[in-house]
């Protein structure tokens, strides 16, 4: 039998992770690899996690074991909530959070609940290639909007809203792949725009807490539109391999229907590692050791910064990321950088061509670089190299 004839249309419409494919290229260990969005292991709390397990077993024992609820462990929602009020001046409770395993998870949850085929999608341009494979499984059709240097562009947006479209995907904050966030005034005309409109707008924040200084921006929509949902994660902040996200909504029927294709999905995310997080949470600093995140990832982002000023010809650009774990590099405009990937490899360094961040667009004149998971010697090595390979071919 032909497998082909055998596949789903869901399927056969979703395109693999590059990434994915490059990390399986990339085991020899002299290759530096921009290419990932992991975070610096040194970053992990290691001891006080084991601290934590030790605890949550003598102290909730079979609980930590057992099933659980859909919504997830009602301790961990109430702390978020309380986080959120705190620092947005939301008015959540627990019912307004659901677990997820991952903010990924939450990304498919909400194609599940939201799309029919040929349904319209609005997301930046470009976008986290996580997302544009999490919806592609359910056939929308797809609207880029620009994303400019201080948000989406709205006169696109304007342009492109109809009463088809059945949410708007945004990374306001230090987005994957761009390091870019929105201003204040564009949050705001956002917010404005959209206030009449009947679709959903979706803040996707796994970077917000790792703005290098300074206070936060609101949010576009929490708060303000009756729509909106916030996606957030430990996965940036704790460690990515518990899987632990969650979806914020004021709207308490789109937590529902989440949650019910949450139960189709996998009943609950693992509740071992809801319990972890959690009590991690109440017995240490959190803020404190955001901190030293962010210490750490400005200190690698700049000396990224650093060596491109040094290495790389004057006409190839890039972003300048005030928070998160990427910045992304613009080429003249004739050079693929999905071409010169073989050649990259070959001075071992990778990073992520263009093309996936998009829809339909191939030989992107432009690469998605991550500063979180070398430390600094090897970002200038790295750089190093890429420079060689820019000049070469430039
Ligand atoms: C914008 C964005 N959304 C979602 C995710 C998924 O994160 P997780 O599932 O680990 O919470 C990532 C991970 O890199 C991301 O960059």
């Amino acid at each position: 039998m032909d497998m082909e004839e055998l596949l789903s249309e869901r399927i056969k419409n979703t395109p693999p992770s590059f990434i994915r494919s490059i990390l399986k290229t990339a085991v020899d260990p002299e290759i530096i690899s921009f290419a990932g969005g992991l975070p610096n292991p040194i970053s992990f709390p290691e001891t006080s996690l084991l601290h934590s397990m030790e605890r949550i077993v003598k102290k909730y024992g079979s609980k930590c074991f057992q099933y659980s609820i859909t919504a997830g462990l009602p301790e961990l929602r109430e702390y978020i909530a309380k986080r959120y009020n705190t620092k947005f001046g939301l008015n959540l409770s627990l019912d307004n959070i659901l677990i997820t395993t991952g903010s990924q998870q939450a990304l498919d949850l909400i194609g599940k609940v939201f799309l029919n085929e040929n349904d319209e999608v609005i997301l930046e341009n470009p976008s986290y290639l996580g997302a544009i494979q999490a919806f592609s499984q359910y056939k929308p059709k797809f609207y880029q909007i620009e994303l400019k240097e201080n948000g989406m562009d709205l006169e696109q947006l304007k342009l492109n809203l109809n009463n088809k479209i059945k949410f708007i995907y945004t990374i306001p904050n230090f987005q994957n792949p761009t390091g870019l966030s929105y201003s204040k005034q564009i949050r705001e005309d956002m917010a404005n725009l959209l206030k009449d409109k009947n679709t959903v707008l979706i803040e996707d924040d796994p970077y917000g807490d790792l703005q290098f200084e300074g206070s936060r921006l609101p949010y576009i929509g929490a708060g303000k539109l009756k729509n909106s949902i916030i996606l957030g994660t430990f996965s940036k902040t704790v460690t990515p391999g518990m899987r632990i996200g969650f979806v914020i909504s004021e709207n308490k029927e789109i937590i529902r229907n989440l949650s019910v294709a949450k139960e189709a999905s996998d009943l609950h995310s693992n509740i071992f590692s809801q319990y972890l997080i959690w009590d991690y949470l109440i017995n240490n600093d959190i803020e404190e050791h955001i901190s030293k995140i962010k210490t750490l990832y400005k200190k690698q982002s700049s000396a990224m910064l650093n060596a491109m000023a040094q290495y790389f010809p004057k006409d190839v650009k890039y972003t300048t990321p005030q928070g998160g774990m990427f910045l992304w590099v613009t080429l003249p405009e004739n050079i693929s950088a999905m071409k010169m990937f073989p050649k990259a490899l070959e001075k071992k360094v990778v990073y992520v061509p263009g093309d996936p961040f998009y829809i339909g667009r191939k030989d992107v004149n432009a690469m998605r670089l991550n500063y979180t998971n070398a430390d600094c010697q090897t970002i200038d090595e790295g750089i190093k190299r890429l420079g060689m390979l820019l000049k070469e071919k430039i």
